[in-house]
């Protein structure tokens, strides 16, 4: 007998990493070969046709698993029932703009949407936050949630599962080794230019990957500035922000979150205090997930050049928690 369809909530569903992600979804990549699905999308009033040429296309691919689409401009039909919902859509940096003043749109979209989804979706709803600043707005999303009550606000993720593929792309190009021979790698902290992707703990075909390196300048001088800074280099290249590789992420988090991992992963995690991290605080953080709920990796060893590193990106957004604190 087939499973009862899941309801997948999409946000940005007319922008560039929409296009990259819904296919995927709707081909079974993230839930899987065997769960159809609704995709419900939510856009602006005026990207709604654009959104009506995606489900065109959608239609056109005769997915199986495909079950339903909805296409919306209000949150409260777009979250409702949903079992995941992931969240892309987000106000870009533009000329003139400072960070503060991209906290505070952004601030208002995932406050209405936060409280939206605890209003509207399943209560064991898992929410993964793609837009920027992703760690921000995933705190937002669950300080409103956590108000409605009815969701478990540990279950809005901001996405820092790209940074973690990232580092694990440059760790093989360092060693010549397939990327998939590395495990236990880990991204602490923001999705920005200060996280610290560290892999001390990192293991390659039985061998540590620390001491298979053996070159901290390359780890201090290249690896944590290109992880770091890379995109914006796809900006620079590209003249237009990663998309492809971020649906390609999403998908990865979801799906592990949903269907268990076989390694650590890095999620962006409401914090719990591990790790001296304050509690509620969307922190990068070493995870394991198993029969569709996430734990935190506990006990690892902090170096006094890692906790350096994390207190940094710590304090960004501790920072912008502080530049929110009014709207929560
Ligand atoms: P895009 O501009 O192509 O598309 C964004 C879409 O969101 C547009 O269709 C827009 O109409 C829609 N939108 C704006 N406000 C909305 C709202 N309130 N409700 C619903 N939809 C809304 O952008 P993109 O390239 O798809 O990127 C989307 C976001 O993802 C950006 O914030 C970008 O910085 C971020 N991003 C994050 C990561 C990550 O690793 N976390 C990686 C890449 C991009
Ligand atoms: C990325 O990491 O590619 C995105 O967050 C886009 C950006 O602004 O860096």
């Amino acid at each position: 007998m087939s499973k009862a369809p899941m309801r997948v909530a999409v946000t940005g569903a007319a922008g560039q990493i929409g296009y990259s992600l819904l296919f995927r979804i709707a081909s079974g990549e993230m839930l899987g070969k065997d769960q159809p699905v609704i995709l419900q999308l939510l856009d602006l009033p005026q990207a709604q046709q654009a959104v009506k040429g995606v489900m065109m296309e959608l239609d056109d691919c005769a997915f199986p698993l495909l079950a339903g689409m909805v296409a919306t401009d209000d949150p409260n039909v777009a979250f409702k029932d949903a079992d995941v919902c992931l969240l892309v859509g987000a106000r870009p940096r533009t000329k003139g703009m400072e960070r503060a003043d991209l906290l505070t749109a952004n601030g208002a979209i995932f406050t209405v949407q936060g409280k939206a989804i605890a209003e509207n979706a399943k209560e064991d709803v898992k929410v993964l936050v793609v837009g920027n600043p992703c760690n921000t707005n995933a705190y937002i999303a669950a300080a409103a949630a956590k108000k409605v009550g009815r969701t478990n606000p540990n279950n809005y993720h901001g996405m820092l599962r790209l940074d973690h593929n990232r580092a694990l792309s440059q760790l093989a190009e360092k060693t010549g080794r397939s990327v998939s021979s590395f495990k236990k790698l880990v991204v602490w902290g923001n999705h920005s230019p200060t996280m610290y992707a560290d892999y001390r703990n990192c293991e390659s075909n039985g061998d540590n990957v620390k001491a298979l390196i053996n070159d901290h300048a390359w780890n201090n001088d290249v690896f944590l500035p290109t992880v770091g800074k890379r995109g914006a280099a796809i900006i620079e290249a590209r003249g237009l922000s990663s998309a492809a590789s971020a649906a390609n992420a999403a998908i990865d988090h979801v799906r592990d979150w949903v269907l268990g991992s076989s390694d650590w992963v890095t999620m962006g995690v409401p914090s719990d205090g591990s790790y001296g991290i304050p509690a509620g605080i969307v922190y990068g953080f070493p995870c394991e997930c198993k029969g569709g709920s996430f734990k935190i990796i506990q006990g690892l060893e902090i170096d006094e050049y890692s906790r350096e590193k994390m207190n940094f990106t710590l304090k960004e957004l501790t920072d912008e928690a502080e530049a929110v604190k009014d709207m929560l």
